[in-house]
């Protein structure tokens, strides 16, 4: 039998349909796009999406993305493995055909990253090179080559970068290691990426991103990040906000209102405050709830995710420092979350962490979103 989705995809796919048909469709009774609800506070909405057959290679996931999103980040095509797989071999298709289509919609498009510090997530030929007698000169001119390349090529059409993700071992709040920092030391190397994304990006948000959380599991996660920020405040390194990627749920999440659950809030609200304090603005780059502690019943499940949802972004979007929230994803059967081992449901039942199911239908999630963004302080100017 032909599923309505798929013949909502066929009609959309043969442009019989007007953009906006499909999409209404698809999700049930019409909703005010979280676009334009952020729009009214001066903030905007976004999500991740990859080039894949799933997300933009999907009609129907592409419109509802140009529906609710005025913001949109790839969320796999600009990373450094995927641009330079092999040195000197640069693929930039994937991630130029989303940026002009989102160029074309008038979607403001978001650059994840160019460095990544996890050494198991830079290209692997960077691990293997061999730096010679100046290893220090040899990386610092490997670093430059990569940020002139990558930001010489998408231009103007990036006005905010990740430039650094994901430098603090949560372990330990230490800063990690990796091919990059050994030769010139973590900070020196951090100092100089963001130097060099400034020369070569010079209209773009420099941002620090990385994913400490409010629990007390994240606490030297969060201390490394304070001591990070202000360590780069000290030395005038050119960061203007932290990316607070919210990848909320994995260990942290408590029912809505319990005490560990305001506990952890007012832990995050701490930590908001020093970063905001140092003079850093802020902004939510890669928000989705992993259910893994919720109950397999779809109707708690979802309710569980929208109340753990709007008690993060009620405490985050206070601060009128924040302007843009992304999710990483907006449908839950192309969430990274599914095939994300170290944290599985028990009962192995496919996540539902983001604001949409799989068959584009909103959930309790999408509305709380709504909801909080709603509630929260308008920003001026
Ligand atoms: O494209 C290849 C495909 O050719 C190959 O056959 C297949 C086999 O494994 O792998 C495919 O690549 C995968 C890629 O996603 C695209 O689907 C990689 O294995 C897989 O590791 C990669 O995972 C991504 C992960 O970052 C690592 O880059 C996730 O999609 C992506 O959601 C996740 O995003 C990160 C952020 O960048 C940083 N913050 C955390 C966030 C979630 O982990």
């Amino acid at each position: 039998m032909t599923s309505r989705r798929e013949i909502i995809k066929a009609l959309a796919g043969a442009a019989l349909l007007p953009g906006a048909l499909p999409l209404a469709r698809a999700q049930g009774p019409a909703h005010e796009p979280l676009k334009d609800i952020a729009a009214r506070k001066g903030m905007r909405f976004g999500t991740a999406i990859s080039h894949g057959r799933n997300q933009f290679g999907d009609p129907a996931y592409r419109a509802l993305v140009e529906r609710e999103c005025n913001l949109i980040v790839l969320e796999n095509e600009m990373k450094w493995q995927a641009l330079e797989p092999a040195p000197g071999k640069l693929e930039f298709g994937p991630a130029d055909e989303v940026i002009a289509w989102a160029r074309g919609k008038g979607i403001a498009v978001r650059g994840h990253n160019l460095f990544w510090q996890a050494e198991k997530w830079l290209p692997a030929w960077v691990g293997r090179q061999n730096f010679g007698p100046q290893p220090a000169k040899a990386v610092e001119q490997l670093m430059r080559t990569h940020v002139s390349t990558v930001c010489g090529h998408f231009g103007k059409a990036i006005k905010s970068w990740d430039v650094v993700n994901e430098a603090v071992d949560p372990a330990d709040g230490k800063l990690r290691q990796n091919a990059l920092t050994r030769p010139l030391g973590a900070l020196a190397q951090i100092d100089l990426a963001f130097r060099l994304a400034r020369e070569h990006a010079p209209q773009a948000q420099l941002v620090y991103n990385d994913y400490m959380r409010g629990d007390a599991g994240s606490a030297r996660h969060r201390a490394g990040v304070l001591t990070l920020l202000a360590e780069l405040k000290k030395r005038g390194t050119p960061v203007h906000a932290l990316g607070l990627q919210s990848h909320i749920g994995s260990w942290d999440l408590s029912d809505s209102g319990s005490d560990k659950g305001r506990a952890d809030l007012a832990e995050w609200r701490k930590f908001l405050d020093e970063v905001t304090g140092m003079g850093y603005d802020l902004l939510i780059t890669e928000l989705d709830v992993n259910d893994r502690r919720l109950p397999a019943d779809i109707a708690k499940r979802d309710a569980g995710v929208a109340a753990a949802t709007r008690d993060y972004l009620d405490v985050t979007l206070s601060y009128p420092r924040l302007r843009d929230i992304l999710v990483w994803g907006l449908a839950d059967n192309i969430s990274w979350l599914q095939t994300w081992y170290e944290a599985p449901r028990q009962d192995k039942l496919p996540m539902r962490p983001t604001p949409f199911d799989g068959e584009l239908k909103a959930k309790p999630m999408r509305q709380a979103i709504a909801d909080a963004i709603k509630a929260a302080p308008p920003r001026q100017g």
